[in-house]
């Protein structure tokens, strides 16, 4: 399966406070987009092409090196990945689409991916089951219903398209007022099933300075 990685890295990293954007943020001295290239490449993807902030091109650049193709992302992650949708040629089977600010996923996850897209999925999520009791509040704070977590799962990238399907979902999606938090829901709102396989806690997403701290940890103990 001949396969390409889109690796969304143009946010701004609001949540975890540091003056430049999340994804040149560095981790045992390797900034988090580096991470991220590198594991798409070790889990069997052939070529990256990473969404930046247009103001730090240089610097992305510098970071990843000549062999990892840039563009300019957008306002939004499903405006980011767009942008680079654009440079996934047709002659490439499936796409990944990784989060940036999920440095230490273990390439396996990649691989799993990839396997089962070549079996004929048309989309691919890892997931992960919900542990904790979890509810659903009203504006007050009050509880209002416990949800029944036995069907529940935490949705990881890389996400894995038959490239058609993805192209397809993007151009269906464009204009539309709906806000999607991941590439799998603009997938399955073009009608397309999506299917999971295992996550892993080590892929787990960067968001605020705790989680930072943690992946510094696994890495000095993993
Ligand atoms: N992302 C992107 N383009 C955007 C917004 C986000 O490519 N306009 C990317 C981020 O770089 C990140 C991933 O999408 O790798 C997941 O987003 P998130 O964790 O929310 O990162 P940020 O938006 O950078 O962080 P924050 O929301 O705290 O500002
Ligand atoms: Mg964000």
């Amino acid at each position: 399966m001949h396969a390409v990685g889109i690796v969304a890295a143009a946010g701004s990293g609001l949540r975890l406070g540091h003056e430049r954007p999340k994804a040149l943020v560095e981790l045992a001295g390797r900034p988090l987009v580096a991470w991220a290239v590198q594991t798409l490449l070790e889990g069997g993807v052939q070529r990256v092409v990473v969404a930046v902030p247009a103001a730090d091109r240089a610097a992305f650049a510098a970071a990843l090196g000549p062999d990892v193709e840039l563009v300019e992302g957008g306002d939004t992650r499903t405006a980011s990945v767009r942008a680079a949708l654009a440079l996934a040629r047709e002659d490439v089977d499936a796409v990944l689409v990784h989060d940036a600010a999920r440095p230490l996923t273990p390439p396996d996850v990649v691989a799993r991916v990839l396997a089962a897209l070549a079996a004929g999925a048309p989309a691919v999520v890892p997931v992960l089951p919900v542990v904790d009791t979890t509810v659903s509040v009203a504006a007050d704070g009050s509880v209002t219903t416990e949800v029944a977590r036995a069907a529940l799962r935490r949705v990881q990238t890389p996400q894995g398209f038959h490239r058609q399907a993805l192209v397809a979902a993007y151009a269906a999606a464009h204009g539309s007022a709906a806000e999607f938090t991941d590439d799998a829901s603009v997938v399955r709102a073009s009608g397309v099933p999506v299917t999971t396989v295992d996550g892993d806690e080590r892929a787990a997403k960067i968001t605020v300075p705790h989680d930072l701290r943690l992946a510094e940890l696994q890495v000095a103990a993993p």
